[in-house]
């Protein structure tokens, strides 16, 4: 039935992920972010690293030590009268293809940069996963209270290596190191100023400045200067650029000390989209208001010790979500009950009443639940899968106990249906050593503990030293396979034929031997 509010409460949503390079300082921007949004009242410096890392979210140590509300998926808060969730992107150590499907239940991208280092190999893949999916992407430049890199020095980077177009919001009044102020094109060049809160414990407090008063200031005047040098190249803020992920507006700030922090904000809920009819496998987009769909885009087991339980995290595509409705399981048809919906606040869970699109649910002990499936009401919908993506590990996989053999033959399809790791075989092989192959090596780690816990089936990983995958065809797969240090496996979740090159070199020169043959790095493309 459809529910005109539904489209109202989507309209005040926005879901969003922080993309980073470990260490940029996406757990910082968080707290600030929340801080500003009055969800906690005091940010902290952030500390102790070694107790952040590891198989819990960042997230969730946070919580602990803050009692802030917060799931290991999603941190919900609201600014302006708008609900934001932001959706917990998985750190270094648990880099994986989780990392990468998180990002398909956001609808923007904070692009989170070290004023000092720039573009950094992470941040790179995480980019390259947004602008496949199409995600609208705001860039803020963080630690500008400290030397680092030239502003526009830092655009050219941007457009040169993203090819996205840079249109700062805010300039920066001094070089990174010396801030004396944030200058917003928005709001016709207003000029703010900090007084910076000590060791950044609170949020700096922020003036607005006289222009006329700053007209002596060298560094105010070379910031005017460089915004006329901006504007003379057109680098203006342009939503349909924006949207269509072409453009990326740009924030710079300090969000340890809570500066330019704000403008972020402001930007995430003035120019970001909020969320729209999601495209199903049909084509036709499933409107906002329709009846209650979501997509499960993580599922964690174990996070509560006490218990062993798995939650899945959906996210929220159309219509109103009650606890305790019926929901269809379109995977199997099946109805799943949804009395244990969670927003998993702190400890203790909170239990969620109701959502609307754009939001994260977390379903406890869903067992039947996978990464992708849909959950809806009324009318059945499917969305299109999650992608899958290239690759980068590879290990030849062999049971331990050879009495274990069935066992161990069943684990392995129960994590290629779950998509812990990529399962790839090949005539040359056989079907008894399948090749895993994973995005980051703890999916490894994940696969081998399953096996062994769940399964009583332990295995032994054989490292292969391939690095890159391709996806071919049926006419690239022969002629690959004959090409030295080259091997061709079908991937037994959906049968599509990957080619895989020892060093990315390898892959350059095949490429350049045998320019009629396929070898397309989306290796969700059919
Ligand atoms: P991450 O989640 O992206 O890995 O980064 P995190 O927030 O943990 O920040 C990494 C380091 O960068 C931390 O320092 C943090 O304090 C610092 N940082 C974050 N934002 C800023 C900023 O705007 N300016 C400056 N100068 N530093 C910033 P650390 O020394 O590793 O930890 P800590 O002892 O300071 O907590």
């Amino acid at each position: 039935m459809s529910d005109p509010d539904v489209v109202l409460e989507a309209r005040r949503r926005r879901t969003f992920a922080v993309i980073s390079h470990p260490d940029a300082g996406k757990s910082t921007l968080t707290e600030a972010l929340a801080l500003h949004a009055d969800a906690i009242t005091q940010a902290g410096a952030v500390h102790g690293k070694a107790g952040r890392r590891g198989v819990t979210s960042d997230w969730m140590e946070m919580e602990r030590q803050r009692g802030i509300s917060v799931t290991s998926a999603a941190l919900r808060f609201t600014y302006r009268d708008t609900i934001l969730n932001l959706v917990d992107t998985p750190g270094h150590a648990d880099f994986s293809e989780d990392t990468y499907r998180v990002l398909t239940a956001v609808d923007c991208a904070i692009m989170l940069l070290d004023a000092a280092k720039g573009l950094e190999p992470q941040t790179l893949r995480l980019f390259d996963v947004c602008r496949h999916r199409g995600i609208p992407i705001v860039t803020f430049i963080n630690k500008w209270d400290r030397p680092g890199q030239d502003a526009l020095a830092l655009l050219d980077a941007v457009e040169e290596r993203l090819a996205i177009r840079p249109t700062p919001i805010t300039w920066p009044i001094g070089l990174a190191g010396d801030l004396q102020g944030l200058i917003d094109r928005r709001r016709e060049d207003e000029v703010v100023g900090f007084s910076r809160a000590a060791g950044g414990a609170t949020a700096a407090t922020a003036r607005v400045l006289d222009p006329a008063a700053m007209s002596q200031n060298s560094a105010y005047r070379t910031a005017v200067e460089e915004l006329d040098l901006l504007s003379s190249v057109g680098a203006e803020h342009e939503p349909e650029a924006f949207l269509a992920g072409k453009a990326t507006p740009v924030y710079f700030g300090s969000a340890v000390s809570n500066i330019g922090v704000r403008h972020l904000l402001d930007g995430i809920i003035d120019l970001a989209p909020s969320p729209a009819p999601r495209p199903t496998v049909s084509g036709a987009p499933r409107p906002l208001d329709a009846d209650f769909s979501g997509v499960v885009f993580k599922v964690q087991a174990n996070m509560d010790r006490a218990h062993r339980d798995r939650i899945a995290f959906v996210r929220v595509c159309s219509g109103r979500f009650d606890r305790g409705m019926q929901v269809v399981h379109a995977a199997t048809g099946r109805p799943f009950s949804t009395k244990y919906a969670s927003a998993l606040f702190g400890q203790e869970r909170s239990t969620l009443e109701t959502a609307y699109p754009g939001d994260v649910i977390g379903l406890v002990n869903a067992t039947a639940l996978r990464v992708g499936d849909t959950l809806c009401t009324g009318r059945a919908v499917a969305f299109p899968p999650l992608p899958a993506f290239a690759p980068e590990h590879f290990a030849v996989l062999r049971p331990q106990d050879l009495s274990r053999v069935k066992q161990f033959r069943r684990g392995v399809t129960q994590l290629d249906e779950e998509g812990v790791v990529q399962v790839l075989v090949s005539d040359r092989r056989g079907e008894q050593a399948p090749v895993l192959a994973a995005v980051g090596p703890m999916q490894f780690d994940v696969a081998l503990h399953r096996l062994a816990h769940e399964f009583s089936a332990p295995g032994v990983l054989e490292p292969l030293t391939y690095q890159v995958a391709r996806r071919t065809d049926a006419a690239g797969a022969p002629v690959l396979e004959r090409a030295p240090g080259v091997e061709v496996f079908t991937r037994t979740r959906d049968g599509a034929l990957l080619a895989v090159f020892p060093t990315p070199w390898r892959l350059a020169s095949v490429s350049r031997d045998h320019p009629g043959v396929r070898l397309d790095p989306m290796l969700d493309n059919p």
